[in-house]
């Protein structure tokens, strides 16, 4: 598919669809003004009689009939102006977009005047909204060719001022990319166990790496045993697939500092020894949901050509039941030193973590991010709509804030105080792998906090918004790829 930009007016341009965009409760912009004289008044008409209500992704199709170039004009709503947001935008778009693919439009147009945002600002937005709205999966699917309803061909942003054109091409091109990388994140974490095993990962690492120039390590057992990863190597020692650690660089950023992202890569959580029941245990191929948001940012990072040092660190492992899995009374050796005592065989992300936040440390970092599919009490304290997010440092976790605010993957912080550290205290070991019920999001990554040394850490809790079981406006039902819009425009916000 390709998105490009024009000047022009519509009245002279043929597209097999164009899209009006209207805000509620306000008189028509111009463009619309002049298409709804075109029709006849069909739709201040709609507008007027409610049957059509400018809620932000409403949609309502129309068939100009001669009456216009355009073969279809579909309606969009981007709610009221008020409470307008570039989210909205990008909702408006994910819900035009397959709305036009579904009608059986191929080409289509989108009005882009009197929206009122910055040129560049609209360009992405519109096209990540509408990338990420088309999102499908449907690799599994045999009869696919024929089930399928026709891919869209083009989108065309048409502006009526020709010199917001190159602004709004930068845009479109930096919204491609990104959605690009969360599209990719997407499949990864989509496709079956089976089939994203970690020998598979290293080998999706590879081909990124390739593709971008970014340079790759990815140590095998041995080598996590010569660097005392007890953590990971726990809990890779039930499955019969072998453990990587995924080291990736980006590094374009002269003399600074490296950012570092570390992301919770389980191919695969059963449970282990203490397996989980039955009902949804699927969903538990999700748990790679923060390796992949970690590849496509440094993916976004290098294609936006950002001037930074970043590490992207993925430790990835299943976690299993077998008769050489690690056991709940089982105490491990963490890379860093210290020996956590293992209560439940399923809070395993946070040992895996352990390793991998030793090893982020290694390159004296001027921060440290991990993203993590970790507790289900994420979902419990704020549902599905927030990332639960704690920290060592105000600056950054003000900045992932702002981050989350503009991408729409928002952030909500909960507290690390001190009291709640007693919940991991251990009888026979530096700590223990869990922390009872209550807090659970808090005492996870109160346990990861050990293992960042002084350096300024933020840490991502994305268990609830991995997956989606309600369809969202630019978001399908399925893996939504969160993380990786958040990430790159945490670290896009580093070179301003
Ligand atoms: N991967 C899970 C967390 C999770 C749960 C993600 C539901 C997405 C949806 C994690 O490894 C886990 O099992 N956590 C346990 C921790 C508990 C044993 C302390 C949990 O949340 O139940
Ligand atoms: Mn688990
Ligand atoms: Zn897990």
């Amino acid at each position: 598919m390709k998105i490009n930009v024009l000047a022009g007016k519509i009245e002279k341009h043929t597209t097999e669809a164009a899209v009006i965009p209207l805000f509620e409760n306000e008189k028509l912009g111009q463009v619309a003004e002049r298409v709804d004289k075109a029709l006849g008044g069909m739709i201040s008409r709609l507008i007027k009689k409610g049957d059509f209500k400018p809620k932000t992704g409403a949609v309502h199709l129309l068939y100009p009939e001669g009456r216009l170039p355009a073969v279809r004009l579909l309606l969009v709503g981007l709610g009221k102006r008020s409470e307008f947001t570039i989210n909205r935008l990008r909702q408006a778009a994910g819900k035009a977009a397959p709305s036009l693919r579904s009608a059986g439009a191929q080409r289509i147009t989108v009005v882009t005047d009197g929206i009122g945002l910055d040129s560049e600002e609209l360009g992405q937005a519109v096209s990540e909204g509408s990338v990420l709205g088309l999102y499908r999966f449907l690799k599994y699917k045999t009869n696919e060719q024929n089930d399928r309803e026709k891919d869209l061909l083009t989108i065309t942003l048409l502006t009526e001022s020709s010199g917001a054109v190159r602004a709004m091409q930068k845009g479109v091109k930096d919204g491609a990319v990104i959605a690009e990388s969360a599209v990719m994140a997407r499949d990864m974490v989509s496709s079956p166990p089976a089939d994203m095993t970690p020998t598979i990962i290293a080998t999706k690492a590879k081909e990124i790496a390739r593709q971008f120039g970014l340079k790759l390590q990815v140590l095998e057992k041995d080598q996590m045993k010569r660097l005392g990863m007890g953590a990971l190597l726990g809990v890779a020692s039930g499955s019969a697939q072998p453990p990587k650690f995924i080291i990736v660089e980006y590094r374009k950023g002269g003399t600074k500092p490296f950012i570092a992202l570390v992301g919770k890569t389980i191919t695969f959580d059963s449970g282990g020894i203490s397996i989980k029941p039955a009902e949804n245990m699927d969903k538990m191929k999700d748990d790679m949901s923060g390796g992949a948001a970690v590849l496509g940012a440094i993916r976004n990072a290098a294609a936006l050509k950002l001037s930074l040092n970043i590490v992207g660190l993925l430790p990835v492992t299943e976690n299993m039941p077998s008769g050489s899995a690690f056991k709940p009374g089982d105490v491990l050796r963490t890379m860093s030193g210290r020996t956590i005592e293992i209560l439940n065989t399923d809070a395993e992300g946070r040992l895996i973590l352990s390793d991998a936040l030793t090893y982020a440390c290694r390159y004296k970092p001027a921060v440290i991010v991990d993203i993590a599919t970790l507790t289900g009490a994420c979902s419990i304290a704020l549902g599905n709509e927030a990332i639960g997010m704690l920290g060592t440092d105000d600056r950054f976790k003000r900045q992932m804030s702002a981050a989350g605010d503009r991408t729409g993957e928002r952030v909500w912080e909960l507290p690390l105080w001190d009291e709640y550290y007693e919940q991991i205290k251990s009888d026979i070991a530096d700590m223990k792998n869990t922390g009872g019920r209550a807090g659970g999001v808090i005492t996870a990554a109160a346990l990861l906090s050990k293992f960042v040394q002084k350096y300024p850490w933020v840490h991502l809790d994305i268990a609830a918004m991995a997956w989606t079981e309600k369809e969202r406006p630019y978001t399908p039902k399925g893996a939504t790829g969160i993380g990786v819009r958040l990430l790159t425009k945490f670290l896009q916000d580093f070179n301003k």
